[in-house]
């Protein structure tokens, strides 16, 4: 669905009754679209004729139709919203329902009563291997836990107007978009837009001064995309922020630099918090209705909100000593609202999460803690890489790459960017006797991704090298080859089969990165 009312009543009509629902971003092709319905086999599907992306339509009945074909189970019926005064589409009179002939003669239903831990939604996120994970979210603990943070966290009272701006098919669109403004009476902003293009870099500010918002909630990358076109904001200036009291960031790991220009130009505080699709709500944030501070020290993301005991600790997980870089982890048990177990498979969930530190939830986050408490979230310790504040999984990226058939290995890392914090870069070993050019190969292989993941991976670096560096069992060290692509300090483990590897690709990137000391 787009970014249109009829998505949230969607929602809510599926709260209503008791029925769990899984959204889907738009940017996903129809194989990501098709595992996601293998897997949460839907009774009914909702979409619309189409998405508005800048410079283009999305249109979802092809995919839907495509996901459908590819996959093992098939909905009873698709609901279309056909978007207004445009030409009407269907999937035939077998499977189609038309959203607007149904509402014509719908009645109302009153709210079914389901226990306290009923799935809400199910919400699919990436991980370490290309399948999807399935996170549950239960139904009451979840309602309170928002409601509590719209005041506590936010510092808003019910009536105040509240911008989230980001996508419904991500967590922050489930819990900040949706329901916790609707449970603490707040008006909810749905903006069907993006921060710069549509049609100026002024279109954030326009948005807050025309509502008379109080807060706003966005990723470092819609702020970094303003700055790159409007270093002054001087579009954005022409709209008076006279309601805003706090602009709340998250997603990625944002930039002092860029903070500092969210502060001088929205003319508020700025406040990183810090949280996961597994939690629904942050972890760790400068909680505004509890008084604490509004100028926090750079670079953290807060200190454990209430519920949370965030905590680092090292391999051994023995506490680290402030300022010591380790793994992010929060002591159980985890509060109301935190994920319940995978769609069908708590076995999994225990394994993911609280296998590797008895006694912890792992966040897969790594980063420290400072004498007073806050928390610096630095990188992840899995193989998810964060591009524009989205979710993506480095091992379905390969998976996708390696299915063109020029390539014999594959290795996808994060490569530092601007504006979107991190792109992926596929480092690619080529099959011997490859007749085609190397630009004929990257773009089929762009289009391959394109089409088997989606436009939102914004895949479009690939480097061709000899080989890749492997551990003896076969692993790619893929933080060392991040490390090494961004010119850090990177480690060369004993495990690594032919150490020459790096400097090779070194060579071809034509830079030397300093070796992490002692190794
Ligand atoms: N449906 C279909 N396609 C979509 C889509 C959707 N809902 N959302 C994004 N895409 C497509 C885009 O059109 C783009 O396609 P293209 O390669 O053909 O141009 C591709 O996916 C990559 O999108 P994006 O990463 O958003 O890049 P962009 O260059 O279009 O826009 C920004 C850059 C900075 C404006 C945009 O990334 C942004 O607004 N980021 C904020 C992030 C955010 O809100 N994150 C939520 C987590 S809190
Ligand atoms: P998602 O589940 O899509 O919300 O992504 C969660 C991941 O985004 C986290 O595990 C972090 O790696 C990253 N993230 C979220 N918020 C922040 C933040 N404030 N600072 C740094 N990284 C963040």
């Amino acid at each position: 669905m787009p970014m249109v009312p009829q998505a949230m009543f969607t929602m809510l009509a599926c709260a209503r009754i008791g029925a769990p629902h899984s959204l889907i971003f738009g940017g996903f092709a129809a194989k990501e679209l098709s595992v996601r319905i293998s897997h949460a086999k839907p009774k009914l599907m909702v979409t619309a004729s189409f998405g508005i992306e800048p410079g283009r339509r999305v249109e979802y009945l092809p995919l839907v139709q495509k996901a459908l074909e590819m996959s093992s189970h098939k909905p009873s019926k698709v609901l279309i919203y056909n978007r207004p005064n445009m030409e009407k589409v269907s999937m035939g009179p077998e499977l189609s329902l038309d959203w607007e002939e149904e509402m014509a003669t719908a009645r109302p239903h009153d709210c079914v009563a389901v226990p306290s831990n009923h799935p809400l939604y199910v919400l699919y996120t990436s991980g370490t291997t290309g399948t999807p994970k399935g996170i549950v979210r239960d139904t009451a603990g979840y309602a309170v836990m928002l409601k509590w943070t719209m005041s506590n966290i936010y510092g808003l009272n019910p009536g105040d107007v509240w911008w989230a701006a980001s996508d419904l098919g991500w967590v922050v669109g489930h819990s900040y978009i949706c329901y916790a403004p609707l449970l603490h009476g707040n008006t909810t902003i749905l903006y069907e837009g993006k921060p710069v293009g549509t049609p100026d870099p002024g279109a954030f500010f326009r948005v807050l001064s025309e509502h008379g918002a109080s807060s706003m909630f966005t990723a470092p990358t819609a702020i970094r995309a303003i700055r790159q076109q409007d270093p002054h904001a001087a579009v954005g200036k022409k709209y008076p922020l006279s309601r805003l009291r706090t602009l709340f960031l998250a997603g990625e790991r944002c930039d002092v630099d860029t903070l500092e220009w969210a502060k001088k130009n929205f003319g508020v505080p700025v406040l990183d918090h810090w949280w996961q699709t597994e939690t629904g709500s942050p972890m760790t944030s400068s909680c505004v209705g509890l008084g604490n501070s509004l100028s926090p020290p750079a670079g953290q993301a807060g200190k454990s909100v209430p519920g949370y005991n965030v905590t680092v600790i090292d391999d051994d997980m023995r506490q680290l000593t402030p300022r010591t870089l380790g793994n992010i982890v929060v002591r159980l048990p985890l509060p109301p609202g935190a994920a319940l177990s995978l769609w069908q498979n708590q076995e999994l969930f225990r394994q993911i999460y609280f296998s590797k530190f008895p006694g912890y939830y792992d966040t897969m986050d790594s980063g420290f803690v400072d004498e007073e408490g806050f928390i610096y979230i630095m990188s992840r310790s899995d193989d998810v890489i964060n591009v524009a504040g989205h979710r993506l999984s480095a091992g379905a990226l390969e998976e996708s790459v390696l299915q063109h058939h020029a390539v014999a290995d594959c290795a996808v890392v994060g490569l530092e960017d601007t504006l979107k914090g991190h792109v992926p870069l596929a480092l690619c070993v080529l099959r011997n006797g490859v007749q085609q050019s190397k630009e004929q190969i990257m773009d089929e292989m762009v289009k391959l991704v394109r089409e088997t993941v989606g436009p939102v991976a914004a895949f479009r670096k690939v480097i061709f090298v000899r080989a890749l560096p492997k551990t003896r069992s076969g692993k790619i060290p893929r933080s060392s080859l991040a490390n090494l692509v961004n010119g850090k300090p990177y480690k060369i483990t004993p495990t690594i089969e032919d150490p020459e590897v790096f400097k090779d690709i070194e060579q071809q990137l034509g830079q030397k990165a300093p070796r992490a000391p002692g190794v």
